[in-house]
This record gives C-alpha cells, sequence and structure tokens, in this order.
C-alpha cells in the first residue's frame, strides 16, 4: 500500500526557549505566519508561560492551523527550530554588552540541555549581546557554525529600511539595504549595498535633488543604530520588529526559503575577520546558513566591519579573562 500523505507529514515544529514579551510576540508573530505546525513554550516562570500559551491558544480559530503549548527541554529533541530569547533584558541607560555577564551563564545552561536532548534543530539565538551570545552558544554546543545563528541585524536592517523609505517615500519592499556587523553601537549602515530597486541611492538623491545628501545619510544611520534605545526609553522594551524579524528568520529555515539575511555568523576568515560571530549577508537553509553572500565592501565599511569584529572580540576576551 502506498504510504499516505498523512503518513509522510513531518510537523514543524519551533521551540521558544523564554516566555518574555520578545518570546511571546514572536510567538503570536510566527502562529499568524503559519510555515510552523507547532509552536512550544519553554520558560522557567511556568505560570508565565502557561499564561502566554493561554493567551496565544484563544487565538487557535484565527491562525493557520497551528499547535501552541507549555514545553520543557525534552522538546529540544525534535524542534527543526529553537529560538533563544531567555535571558536578562536590557535596561534604561544600559548597552548591550554590560548585559554578557548574567547571560552568558544562562545561554550556556540552554545549550547545555539543547546538546543533552541530541536535538538537530539550527539554534538562532536572540538574548543580548546577541553576537557574543551566538559564538559562546556555537563553542558550548561543538555543532557546526551553519547551525547556530544569531538574529544579528535583521531587525537593524529592517529599521534601516524604513527609515529610507520614510525619508524617499517609497515602498519599503522596493528598498534594499543593509546593516552590517554587531547588533550594536558599533554596527553600521553598509551604504555601498543600498538601492532602490537597483538604483544606488547616490544616485537616487542627485535625481531627486537633495541637498546635503551626505548629512541625511549620517543622521539615519544614527536613528538606525539608537533606535533601540529610543525605545527603551519610551516603553521599557522593543518586542514587536524584532518579533517579526524573528519570523523572517524561522520561515526562512522552515520553509528552506534560500533568503538573504543579515543573521549573526562565526566567520573563520571571511572578510579577513576570524573567529567572531557578526552579521553579514547570509543564505539561509532548512539547515541554517547555507554560505555567506560574499559582498564587495567599500574600504570605509571594511574598517566598520573590523571596528565591530574588534570590539566584540575584546568584550569575548573580557568575559573569558
Ligand atoms: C533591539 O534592537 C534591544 O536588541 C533589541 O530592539
Amino acid at each position: 500500500m502506498e504510504k499516505s500523505e498523512h503518513q509522510n507529514w513531518r510537523s514543524r515544529k519551533v521551540a521558544i526557549v523564554g516566555a518574555g514579551a520578545v518570546g511571546a510576540t514572536f510567538a503570536y508573530a510566527m502562529a499568524q505566519n503559519g510555515s510552523a505546525d507547532e509552536i512550544c513554550l519553554i520558560d522557567l516562570n511556568e505560570e508565565l508561560c502557561k499564561g502566554q500559551v493561554l493567551d496565544l491558544s484563544h487565538g487557535l480559530p484565527f491562525y493557520p492551523t497551528i499547535n501552541i503549548y507549555a514545553g520543557s527541554e525534552k522538546d529540544y529533541a525534535d524542534a527543526d527550530v529553537i529560538v533563544i530569547t531567555a535571558g536578562a533584558a536590557q535596561k534604561k541607560g544600559e548597552t548591550r554588552l554590560d548585559l554578557l555577564k548574567k547571560n552568558s551563564v544562562i545561554i550556556e545552561g540552554i545549550v547545555d540541555q539543547i546538546t543533552a536532548q541530541n536535538s538537530q534543530a539550527v539554534i538562532v539565538v536572540v538574548t543580548n549581546p546577541v553576537d557574543i551570545l551566538t559564538k559562546i552558544a556555537l563553542e558550548r554546543s561543538g555543532w557546526d557554525r551553519s547551525r547556530v545563528i544569531g538574529s544579528g541585524t535583521v531587525l537593524d536592517s529592517s529599521r534601516f529600511k524604513y527609515l529610507l523609505s520614510e525619508f524617499f517615500d517609497v515602498y519599503v519592499g522596493s528598498i534594499h539595504a543593509y546593516v552590517l556587523g554587531e547588533h550594536g553601537d558599533s554596527e553600521f549602515a553598509a551604504w555601498s549595498m543600498a538601492n532602490i530597486s537597483g538604483v544606488q541611492l547616490d544616485e537616487y538623491s542627485r535625481q531627486l535633488g537633495i541637498k546635503d545628501w551626505d548629512h541625511e545619510k549620517e543622521k539615519i544611520e544614527h536613528e538606525v543604530r539608537n533606535s533601540a534605545y529610543h525605545i527603551i526609553d519610551y516603553k521599557g522594551a522593543t518586542n514587536f520588529g524584532v518579533g517579526l524579524a524573528l519570523v523572517q528568520i524561522v520561515s526562512a529555515i522552515l520553509k528552506n526559503q534560500r533568503r538573504v539575511l543579515t543573521v549573526s555568523y562565526h566567520l573563520e576568515g571571511e572578510y579577513g575577520i576570524e573567529n567572531i560571530s557578526l552579521a553579514t549577508p547570509c543564505l539561509i537553509t532548512q539547515h541554517g546558513v547555507e554560505s555567506i553572500v560574499g559582498t564587495e565592501l567599500t574600504d570605509d565599511e571594511q574598517n566598520k566591519l573590523f571596528r565591530s569584529a574588534e570590539v566584540l572580540t575584546s568584550e569575548y576576551d573580557s568575559l573569558k579573562a
């Protein structure tokens, strides 16, 4: 007898570690996206987890078919993607790097539980400082670098696109633009790669007769870099933007999309950088990062990428010292 479709069917499962604002907002957005069949929320705070699951489950009639439940470390075993959002949040006035000490211990504990379950998942680290914690998770796991990635600057790139869209009054989907490097203070806008439907922004701003474009560029880049600080000042934390950025990353994995996203990925000589995870454009498949989409940076951009690598390496070294 031929196998029925049902027998061939395999559920696509996302485990979310951390049921706080970021984890829950991501779960909410992911449930609506439709590319996962199961979402499992895991948190040491069982009451919080139960509450979030119950609240999310009340949307079941309105999502595409999905199963949402509270789980435990056993759920790492058959998850396709494990998204780690657990950890202390960034407080007012605190940089992402201030969080490093607290959160590295938490991440190592979670990764130990994941590897103990012999999981074949792709790990996506979101907890800040995301780049260093991605490297720590990778080292702790002993896995191939393709499977331990971070959310990187996917959110920053979308903030950049949003601001360009506002500035030029062009639909955001027609704008291609990337923020690279650290997800943090040393990140930079890769202006040489930014374009509106193939037209370089320097050229487009010339066509529009924009005065002092260089100054406008600085303002936009500054705004991108400080977006999170502003939101934290206003409302204490960020959650919606990051939730949707995570949907892009996780659905690219679940659907084997071969989408290019600026996730945090461990560099081993690419761009002349060794042994640190940071954001560059990467090709995402069901197995995680298949490759870096190597791009020709200007000297200035390359120096900024080196600078991000230096900042991250010295933070990592000070943690390990
Ligand atoms: C953000 O950029 C704080 O990493 C968080 O929104």
